[in-house]
């Protein structure tokens, strides 16, 4: 079975009761509920993560390259800031979907520069949890249809 690593980057863990009107009322734990039940019926073991530090999200990008087949990852603030993340995706070579919950493009100039998105496969944003879930959906096409699946 092909397994995929969701995860989470900084303040993430407070979806639910941070800023409610951008990020919505779900929280992670229930996000991430969703998300398994989503891999099940996709044929994909789902393990999901989240640390507010950046150490901790590279350390978890070069543990996936032994173990996953593909990463959905909503970098949060970092996807503003983060040379070392970017290195992390484009150093371990599996998929990476860069995922938002909110559309970045509709709010603050800084949100919309990535400096992950263009070492990841795809990028999805301002659809609420449901970025995730096209993020999920997106990996399973590509995991079949590999190799060489774009
Ligand atoms: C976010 C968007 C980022 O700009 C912000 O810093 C976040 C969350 C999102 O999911 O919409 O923390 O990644």
């Amino acid at each position: 079975m092909s397994a995929i690593l969701v995860l989470h980057g900084p303040n993430l863990n407070l979806l639910g009761e941070r800023e409610p009107e951008v990020y919505g009322r779900l929280t992670l734990e229930e996000l991430d509920r969703r998300l398994l039940e989503a891999g099940k019926e996709l044929g994909l073991e789902v393990r999901s993560y989240q640390s507010n530090s950046e150490g901790a999200l590279i350390d978890a990008l070069h543990e996936a390259r032994l173990w996953a087949n593909g990463v959905v990852f909503n970098p949060g603030g970092y996807t503003h800031t983060s040379v070392a993340l970017r290195d992390a995706v484009a150093a371990i070579g599996i998929p990476v979907v860069e995922v938002h919950l909110s559309n970045v493009y509709g709010r603050e100039e800084f949100r919309h520069q990535s400096l992950i998105s263009p070492v990841c496969v795809g990028k999805i944003s301002g659809f609420g949890w449901r970025s995730y879930l096209l993020g999920l959906q997106a990996l399973a096409g590509i995991i079949q249809d590999q190799p060489g699946s774009l």
